[in-house]
């Protein structure tokens, strides 16, 4: 079935645009007007969004962890270290308290906001089969972790084992397999190179979390502060099993998507850039646990904005996301930065998950985002401000042409 959806606006790569419709099946067919593409497409179905309405790319948020969907207030936001403790403290009751009715309820906030694909980084594959049922497409990021050498292999094992289910999933399910590495001080390099490598062999979308808090810096380039008492703590050890380069190294040779990077320098942020890989940017989450700000404007490379999970948010709506992002970067005029964060969670979050959606253009997945204005923007130029500001959910949202609200 052929679909014809006329908007006020629509964002494509040359901008906003007026007086044009798109016809769709699952994929995008055409962009004309409404009268060419009635007569090419005579049977097909007309859909006319209401009065100020623009037509986005379904929207992209490349990093989650729904297995914490159960945190209101059990962990401690403020600075890194004390809030790294409450998860070691309160992850299993968490966790255990997380069910799929739980992560359901926030798959739905994600799609109300307009999201149509994310990534779901899975400590413990708990949240597969809500992944599986969702109308979006989920990128599975199946998450490594383990620096004790004496575990590591028992780990990687049961980490080799959530891959293999994952890769085992119906192609319907729209899910892609994908591999997470925690963190540079987190796991031990023998089981990262080979976790690596497997990401290789099978082209999968590979992902870790990297310079979030100036503990994780100290810890790397001089094994001291605040998380030398962790691991003494947790793991009788008080040597990192790492450095800064080390675990860059390890993805020279295949992009990666490195979440936060708020404490990497310019040189670091440069190799990243160089190497051909790209950040994922979490405003919030950077700004709870007191992490600092991403100096997004200096950025030479590619990046997403994402909620993270709520074990270090309020919400998974990408809208509230942008809002914060909005107040955070205040050294960026406020036209433009809006323009980027659509940019962010479209077509460079698209590029990044390697999902063929992210732009409305013809051959792309046919995933879109209607965001209703409350009125007729007075200038073109505000378009995406006047989104960002207004749109607490979005009203319609399509995945692979189908209309899913
Ligand atoms: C580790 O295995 O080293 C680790 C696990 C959880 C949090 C931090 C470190
Ligand atoms: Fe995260």
């Amino acid at each position: 079935m052929t679909h014809i959806i006329i908007a006020d606006y629509i964002y494509t790569p040359e901008g906003f645009q007026e007086n044009l419709a798109v016809a769709f099946t699952h994929i995008i067919k055409e962009i004309d007007t409404l009268d060419i593409l009635k007569a090419k497409y005579p049977h097909a179905n007309i859909i006319q969004t209401a009065e100020h309405c623009v037509l986005y790319p379904g929207f992209i948020n490349t990093h989650v962890h729904l297995e914490f969907s159960a945190n209101k207030t059990a962990l401690k936001y403020g600075s890194f270290m004390p809030w790294l403790d409450s998860v070691i403290e309160h992850r299993e009751a968490l966790v255990g308290k997380c069910d799929n009715e739980i992560m359901r309820r926030e798959c739905d906030t994600m799609l109300r906001s307009g999201i149509t694909t994310f990534g779901a980084i899975s400590s413990f594959g708990n949240e597969l089969e809500v992944c599986e049922e969702t109308p979006q497409r989920v990128v599975f990021f199946n998450e490594l972790i383990g620096s004790n050498a004496q575990y590591a292999d028992m780990l990687y094992g049961d980490f080799m084992e959530r891959v293999k289910v994952s890769m085992s999933c119906q192609k319907s399910s729209r899910i892609t397999p994908a591999i997470a590495i925690h963190s540079p001080y987190s796991v031990h390099p023998i089981i990262l190179q080979k976790a690596v490598n497997v990401a290789k062999e099978h082209t999968l979308p590979l992902c870790t979390h990297f310079l979030e808090s100036q503990a994780e810096r100290e810890w790397l380039e001089h094994g001291k502060g605040e998380l030398k008492g962790f691991f003494e703590k947790y793991f009788k050890t008080s040597t990192p099993v790492t450095n800064i380069q080390e675990f860059m190294y390890a993805f020279d040779r295949y992009p990666t998507h490195f979440t936060h990077c708020v404490q990497a320098n310019k040189a670091e942020l440069e190799y990243l850039a160089q190497k051909g890989h790209s950040i994922a940017h979490c405003p919030r989450s950077n700004r709870y646990l007191g992490c600092g700000r991403l100096a997004i404007e200096t950025l030479s490379l590619p990046y997403s904005v994402a909620t993270d999970g709520l074990s270090s948010n309020d919400s998974l709506n990408i809208f509230d996301e942008l809002r914060a992002a909005l107040m955070l970067h205040h050294q960026v005029p406020i036209e433009k930065l809006a323009n980027t964060l659509i940019n962010a969670i479209t077509t460079n979050a698209a590029e990044i998950l390697g999902i063929n959606s992210g732009k409305i253009e013809v051959g792309k997945l046919a995933d879109f985002a209607v965001v209703t204005l409350p009125e007729m923007p007075k200038r073109k130029e505000e378009i995406a401000l006047w989104s960002i500001l207004h749109t607490k959910e979005v009203s319609e949202v399509y995945i692979g042409g189908e209309k899913y609200i």
